[in-house]
């Protein structure tokens, strides 16, 4: 990573995103070897910290890794604090004065995380343009910032516009933890280095295309946060349509952070925006177990928030032409799970109807695997070649790798010090994203949509079963086992 010193601030540093996420992820790096030795990381938030080494133990609880205790000592003496507000230049410059202190005056690189509120990010990102930056040729400064980015398409667009005033497209890195994931990660290899992938990835032989996100939990202690947003908002306009984009896009020049990324944006722009006759959502109602949506008292009465979608999207191109993709996220549902699911069309003679269509299902969670269904003979004597059956090519990674996944934000901030900015979301892209949601989002907003109930621990309305059965064929005769 060079020897340059490297300071590493974490606005929001006393929140839950920053203990949870941020500081683990900072420590599993530290502890790969994977941040340069002189690496500084100083918390920053309103708060007044008169215990140093109290702020610092905190974290410990949410460090990974068995056999890395020899490390949290270490790591833990890297942490600073730094008190100050979001709105005020004034306390960015003490900031800028106290990093400069670190690096001794000399060159050293800067990475901003912004672990914040959005009502903070222009404020923060003011104050760091105004007072915490250096000269390009003394080091670089990136600047981290997570969701949600806007509302809506105009709001998305304002918040671009006032960060472009503020720092360079190159420094901002936009996180959408799913394209830290693994699975993830892996489309475009899959996609474009396998000429039995690269060559059928297309209208001809594909028949639907269906991204699913499922949760068990419902809302239970964010229903007020997640009821200013829905499931729309909160996954499906960020990290489903970031795998639908690299589902769909086309080859890349090259892999380059830009021609991936023009890629993207290319088909999110051929993407129609989605119409309400081709949304299902949904809201859960109570079980034995859980209390319905409603019924959370942090939710606002009556609210008609969707806790879940499911959704047909229409990719206006020629590699896609009548493909259907659908999106489905639900909150409260019988299983976690996140799975992209490619159907072929069926090879009809001379088989006839005893083919199965093939599928590949990539599984980014729980269990990062994916498999192909295909048909085959039913093996032993006296199975006859129309004796078929349904079974899988099975890659599942736990069986083939002995290497331990990262988690995700390990992976992009690790990415983020290296300088590689494919797996963030470019502006364009985002809005490009919005753009397909936000007149169904005015809608819902409007109440000219209600959602419909579903049990929590089902599968979601029954009507969109329904809606999915009107193209993609499943085969109740199998399943899949994931092999532990
Ligand atoms: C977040 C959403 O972005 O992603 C949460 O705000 C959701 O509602 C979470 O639970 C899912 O992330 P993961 O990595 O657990 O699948």
């Amino acid at each position: 990573v060079g020897e340059r010193p490297l300071s590493i601030v974490v606005f929001g540093a006393t929140g839950d995103l920053a203990k949870k996420k941020t500081f683990p992820a900072l420590f599993k790096l530290y502890t790969e070897g994977l941040l340069p030795a002189n690496v500084n990381i100083i918390g920053y938030a309103r708060s007044e910290v008169t215990d140093i080494l109290a702020f610092r133990k905190k974290f410990i609880a949410y460090f990974p890794g068995k056999g890395k205790e020899c490390h949290v000592d270490h790591f833990l003496a890297r942490i600073a604090y730094v008190q100050g507000s979001y709105d005020d230049p004034a306390d960015f410059a003490k900031l800028d004065a106290f990093l400069r202190n670190l690096e001794e005056n000399t060159k050293g690189n800067r990475l901003y995380y912004l672990a914040l509120p959005p009502t903070a990010f222009v404020g923060a990102c003011t104050g760091i343009s105004k007072a915490a930056m250096i000269p390009e040729e003394y080091g670089w400064v990136r600047v981290i910032v997570e969701k949600p980015f806007g509302r809506d398409l105009a709001t998305s667009n304002e918040l671009s516009h006032q960060l472009s005033q503020l720092l360079k497209e190159k420094q901002i890195f936009r996180i959408d933890h799913y394209l830290g994931k693994e699975m993830v990660q892996n489309i475009v290899t899959l996609r474009f280095a396998n000429r039995a992938f690269a060559a059928l990835w297309n209208a001809n032989n594909i028949a639907n295309v269906q991204i699913t996100f499922k949760e068990k939990i419902g809302t239970e202690g964010r229903g007020g946060y997640f009821d200013n947003f829905g499931i729309i908002r909160d996954v499906i306009q960020n990290h489903l349509t970031q795998i639908l984009a690299l589902v769909a896009m086309e080859k890349p020049r090259s892999l380059s952070a830009e021609d991936i990324r023009d890629e993207k944006v290319e088909v999110l722009r051929c993407v129609e925006p989605v119409s309400l006759e081709n949304c299902i959502i949904g809201q859960y109602t109570a079980n034995e177990a859980m209390p319905g949506y409603l019924e959370d008292p942090t939710v606002p009465k009556g609210s008609n928030c969707p806790t879940f979608a499911l959704m047909k999207l229409k990719i206006n191109n020629d590699r896609w032409r009548n493909v259907p993709f659908y999106i489905k996220a639900g909150k409260a549902l019988e299983s976690k799970a996140v799975r992209i699911r490619i159907q072929f069309h069926e090879e009809v003679r001379p088989f006839l109807n005893r083919t199965q269509r093939n599928e590949l299902v990539i599984c980014a969670q729980p269990t990062e695997a994916m498999y192909m269904k295909i048909t085959t003979k039913t093996p032993g004597l006296g199975k006859e070649l129309i004796d078929t059956h349904q079974t899988e090519l099975d890659l599942t990674y736990h069986n083939r790798y002995a290497v331990s996944l990262p988690d995700a934000y390990e992976s992009l901030i690790s990415e983020a010090v290296g300088g590689n900015s494919t797996n963030f979301v470019r502006s364009d892209e985002l809005e490009a994203a919005w753009a397909i949601f936000t007149p169904l989002l005015h809608s819902i907003d409007k109440g000219e949509v209600k959602p419909l109930p579903y049990q929590a621990g089902s599968r979601g309305p029954a009507e969109a079963d329904a809606m999915l059965a009107a193209e993609y064929r499943r085969n109740e005769g199998y399943q899949w086992e994931s092999k532990m």
